[in-house]
């Protein structure tokens, strides 16, 4: 099995997450690489893909809340999935799974839903979505989540 995960991050959480996922595909025999959405081609020939942000204002992360975690101490790109997304024309028949990371809580929303919606209009079959907590907006990661990416990353083989 071929499988790429497109990301993007700003404090690093959604990386250690996608290496996490990335691991558990190789564990279940998948060959697999992990690719910034900023350096991302048009995906073809992959029997999964993945699609993975951090949770901005709800939903995708856009240059204003970039902005907003480069002020904050982040380093993400000047583009990210939101952009990556917006020059697919068709992902017909492609396998698809979104994630994401969010604080949590009742006004957390979540990008994995964004993206999931955005794989849908492009035809995407998506197989299956997740989201992964953080303690705050740069972290850490929450106890466990790195475990529980990694079985989720399994079962998707
Ligand atoms: C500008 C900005 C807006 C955010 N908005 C939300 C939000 O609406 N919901 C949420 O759960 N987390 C929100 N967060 C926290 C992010 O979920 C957190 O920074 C991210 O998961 C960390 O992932 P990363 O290390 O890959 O960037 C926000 C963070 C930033 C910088």
């Amino acid at each position: 099995m071929k499988a790429l995960i497109v990301i993007e991050t700003c404090f690093g959480n959604t990386e250690q997450i996608a290496h996490a996922i990335a691991d558990g595909l190789r564990t279940g025999g998948a060959d697999i690489e992990v690719i910034q959405a900023a350096d991302a081609p048009t995906p073809q020939g992959f029997d999964l893909l993945l699609v993975g942000s951090p949770t901005h204002s709800m939903g995708l992360p856009k240059a204003a809340t970039r902005h907003q975690a480069r002020a904050k101490g982040g380093h993400p790109n000047d583009t990210g999935i939101a952009e990556w997304l917006d020059a697919l024309t068709s992902l017909a028949g492609q396998r698809v799974a979104a994630f994401s990371t969010i604080t949590g809580g009742i006004f957390s929303g979540s990008a994995s839903k964004a993206i999931e919606k955005r794989l849908r209009k492009l035809n995407a079959t998506v197989v299956g979505r997740e989201d992964f907590t953080v303690r705050g907006t740069e972290g850490p990661l929450a106890d466990g989540e790195i475990e529980r990416a990694n079985n989720w990353g399994t079962s998707l083989t």
